[in-house]
């Protein structure tokens, strides 16, 4: 891959032909099956490409904090619906943001004005009814945990999920539908049986609300699932939407779960070889302060190449990546060259930057352009 020249590194670029390309497929894949998409913002926190999602048709964005909603529904080219697809805690600050979040009324050079429509996570009877205050004004979702144990009511526990049910009805809030999150999709070969522990939980908890009086049935109620490894594998007779975020980019990890290929990666960090202190082993600028430090157990190393598929970096310090090219045919980069690196975890790569640097990639491999840099506008938005 040519990277553009003259570029300071380390820099975080997109590859804008490719980024392209993945909202387009995702966005058809959506479409093709029925199920609405509401992908999730928390891989780009970037204004750009959440307009460019819900210009391809996606319904509105999901996003983990309110700060990521007051980033990304700021503008009125901005998206006007964003599910926060998390079990907030509604401390009477966040109740009070997120009171002006729904009543954000935004104008375009046109004059126009609009609001945005908010949904918000719940799992617990006690954070139904911190919510009250917000009756009329955002509605919820409630969580499922369809097998990652992480939030979420589980399925089976019908006691709980009409508990949670029933405070937000007391609550007077517009229960909008119920989500899950199918996260034991991050293991090899865990995709399939991930998609059908999402579709059996989604089912499982609309029947047991259904089953006592909840308007389940009303086509509104949503079904809200996905990750990006089990996207594909979603059930259109389960989901009425799904939630995937880091199909933008794709990452190290999609590429050693299957699920994307070297050529559907389109962010990468800019990096040099500073050093070669040994046959085999190459010393690069970019560390886990640009590159992000998650390495699941199951992944092969800190990181990858893009040119240099089989070669890993097996040591990450905050300003240096070291890649082991043993058992790799080709010759290793030179010192003072640029090399594209494909981080593990692309949202925690991007959280660490500012701006990200579009270029657009010639297919002919000619060095690509810089086309226009993109704030990170959600980037640290953390509450
Ligand atoms: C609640 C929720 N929904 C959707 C997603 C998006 O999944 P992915 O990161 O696999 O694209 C995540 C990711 O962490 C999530 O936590």
């Amino acid at each position: 891959m040519q990277l553009p020249a003259g570029l300071r590194t380390p820099t975080t670029i997109v590859l804008g032909d490719r980024l392209e390309r993945n909202l387009g497929s995702m966005a058809a894949f959506a479409s093709d099956s029925g199920i609405a998409l509401r992908p999730h913002a928390k891989t780009h926190k970037c204004a750009e490409i959440a307009r460019r999602q819900v210009a391809l048709g996606a319904v509105g964005i999901s996003v983990a904090t309110v700060g990521e909603a007051e980033a990304l529904c700021r503008s009125s080219s901005d998206p006007d619906d964003v599910f926060i697809a998390y079990p907030l805690w509604p401390a009477p600050d966040l109740v009070v943001r997120l009171r002006a979040l729904a009543e954000r009324r935004r104008r375009d050079e046109a004059g126009d004005r609009d609001a945005v429509k908010v949904i918000v996570g719940v799992d617990s009877v006690k954070s139904a009814e911190l919510l009250s205050p917000l009756a009329g004004v955002v509605g919820v979702s409630i969580e499922i945990d369809c097998g990652l144990r992480r939030t979420g009511v589980r399925p089976d526990d019908s006691v709980g999920l009409l508990g949670v049910a029933r405070a937000i009805e007391k609550a007077r809030l517009d229960l909008v539908g119920a989500f899950t999150f199918p996260g034991q999709s991050y293991a090899p070969d865990g995709q399939t049986a991930a998609a059908a522990d999402e579709a059996a939980a989604l089912l499982q908890a609309t029947e047991i609300l259904g089953s006592e009086g909840f308007a389940v049935l009303d086509d509104r109620f949503v079904r809200s699932g996905g990750s990006t490894p089990s996207a594909r594998y979603s059930s259109p007779s389960a989901l009425t939407e799904m939630r995937p975020g880091v199909y933008v980019f794709n990452d190290a990890q999609q590429v050693e779960l299957g699920v994307a290929t070297m050529d559907d990666v389109a962010l990468v960090v800019a990096a040099t070889v500073v050093s070669r202190p040994a046959p085999g082993r190459v010393v690069l600028d970019s560390g886990s302060k640009v590159l992000g430090p998650d390495r699941p157990a199951w992944v092969s190393g800190h990181g990858r190449l893009m040119d240099w598929p089989d070669a890993r970096i097996v040591g990450l310090w905050e300003h240096h990546a070291v890649v082991s090219f043993d058992g790799v045919e080709e010759r290793p980069p030179d010192l003072g060259e640029i090399v594209a690196v494909v981080p593990n975890h692309v949202c925690t790569a991007v959280n660490l930057v500012p701006e990200l640097t579009v270029v657009n990639c010639a297919a002919d491999g000619e060095a690509g352009d810089i086309v226009e840099t993109w704030a990170v506008a959600a980037g640290g938005k953390n509450r």
